[in-house]
């Protein structure tokens, strides 16, 4: 039998991109690809990208542009782009890369094995269509043994909400909800093959509607499964965390408290500008709704610095939200103005103002998360251990409040859910030990 051939994914952005790579890699089975970790071993090399800030658009073109000389060796090597960019430029990756064998949507990656059979008979093969078919109706059974205990799920993908700098609603499409039914079965054989931890993904996560009770109801169900022990789930917006959402925090224990809320701006002013439809207000009194549910819930953020008219006092706002609400970790981005976006008309905030904002505003939540982290020292929680560390003997995971852990136990505890007492912190992690060995 031939070897097979090798597929090497590099994915960019956010965890959609990490659950498509996956499911691309299954498509691309069928034609006799096997996944490696080194690029340089690979027949066929795919980008999974990212197209929400123009960093992320533009690391594409300047990889793109470092491939070649691995294709001037190697002039059989298939390149592919997938993801958002494909989506946003589709053509003009093509025209700006001519040894771009494929180029292929976030929304048509189940017709691979088609587009493949035309890149293998030396063409180039571009989809970037939305389709009427369900992308999910067409792709592999999921029958590869589990590598994690943790697993992607994806429920929902797409935005409605049209934030004004926003280019999801447009690479992404409209909201499109995936039915429960299928998503408790494909939720079961992910148990089946090992999975302990389900994280529930969608652009809009919490306006899921492929339940009757929305999210809250999808959670509930999935929470009967017996061997799932834990269930996350992001990204959501604030006017989509409903009554039943919020209760479910205090009320499903399998439910972790983590909450992945982002706000972009304490102003209010900005929020009407970026079309968020919610003041910072309202952000509060929800936030303390939901931590009188569940009061030690570690709550994360995006925040946006910059955005076009942003003045020091708008600044000024978002720091305060800031320290009235407290993250135990967040991101933050300057405004990056994205083509075909109604902030994109806007004039600029100068880039040194920008960078300014940006070095206070993450000062302040490094320190945050300096204080969370340090909180956490004394304190027993449970880890669900993923894999062994760089250390011997030492095994890496997640707590429940979804800090990484490290903690030295037996390897056969991967995959399993222990207690253990925080001993130190570090910046972005902590080290345990067990409490029962
Ligand atoms: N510029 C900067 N940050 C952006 N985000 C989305 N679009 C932009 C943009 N044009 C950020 C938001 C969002 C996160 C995924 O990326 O904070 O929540
Ligand atoms: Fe983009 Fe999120 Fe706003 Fe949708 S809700 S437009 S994905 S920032």
């Amino acid at each position: 039998m031939a070897d097979a051939k090798k597929l090497f994914i590099k994915t960019y952005g956010c965890q959609m991109n990490v659950y498509d790579s996956e499911r691309m890699a299954e498509a691309l089975e069928s034609d006799g690809y096997e996944q490696t970790q080194d690029m340089n071993d690979a027949d066929m090399i795919l980008l999974n990208t990212c197209h929400i800030r123009e960093k992320a658009a533009e690391k594409v073109y300047s990889d793109l542009g470092r491939l070649k000389d691995l294709h001037d060796e190697k002039p059989d090597l298939k390149i592919g782009v997938a993801g958002c960019v494909a989506q946003a430029e589709g053509e003009e990756i093509m025209r700006r890369q001519p040894m771009v064998d494929l180029v292929v949507g976030p929304q048509t990656y189940h017709r691979l094995p088609q587009l493949m059979e035309k890149v293998n008979a030396g063409e180039q093969a571009l989809d970037t269509d939305f389709p009427e078919e369900d992308k999910f109706d067409h792709l592999p059974k999921r029958e590869l043994p589990a590598r994690n205990p943790s697993a992607f799920l994806t429920v929902q993908e797409g935005c409605d909400k049209f934030c004004a700098f926003c280019v999801v609603p447009y690479t992404r499409g409209a909201e499109v909800s995936r039915p429960a039914a299928r998503l408790l079965k494909e939720a079961q054989a992910l148990v089946d093959r090992g999975v302990r931890e389900i994280t529930l993904l969608g652009q809009n996560v919490n306006a899921y509607h492929g339940h009757k009770e929305g999210l809250a109801g999808l959670i509930w169900q999935m929470s009967e499964i017996t061997g799932l022990e834990r269930i996350r789930f992001t990204t959501s917006h604030p006017n989509d965390m409903d009554e039943a959402l919020i209760e479910a925090h205090g009320t499903c224990d399998k439910l972790m408290p983590y909450l992945h809320l982002p706000i972009q701006s304490g102003s209010d002013r900005i929020l009407k500008a970026m079309n968020r439809k919610h003041t910072a207000d309202q952000y509060r009194d929800l936030i303390a709704r939901i931590r009188d549910a569940r009061p030690d819930l570690l709550l994360s953020g995006d925040f946006i610095v910059g955005f076009p008219g942003e003045t020091e006092e708008d600044f000024e706002a978002t720091m305060q939200l800031v320290r009235d609400v407290h993250y135990g970790q967040a991101y933050s981005f300057k405004y990056s103005a994205r083509p075909g976006t109604p902030a994109a008309e806007k004039e600029d905030v100068p880039e040194e103002v920008a960078k300014d904002r940006l070095y206070r505003l993450q000062a302040l939540l490094s320190e945050q998360q300096k204080q969370t982290q340090d909180s956490m020292v004394g304190r027993d929680v449970h880890v669900l251990f993923e894999k062994t560390g760089r250390q011997d003997g030492q095994l890496i995971g997640k707590s429940e409040y979804l800090h990484a852990v490290h903690a030295v136990a037996p390897a056969d505890m991967i995959g399993t859910v222990q207690p253990v007492r925080i001993i130190e912190a570090q910046a972005n992690s902590l080290t345990a030990e067990l409490l029962h060995t």
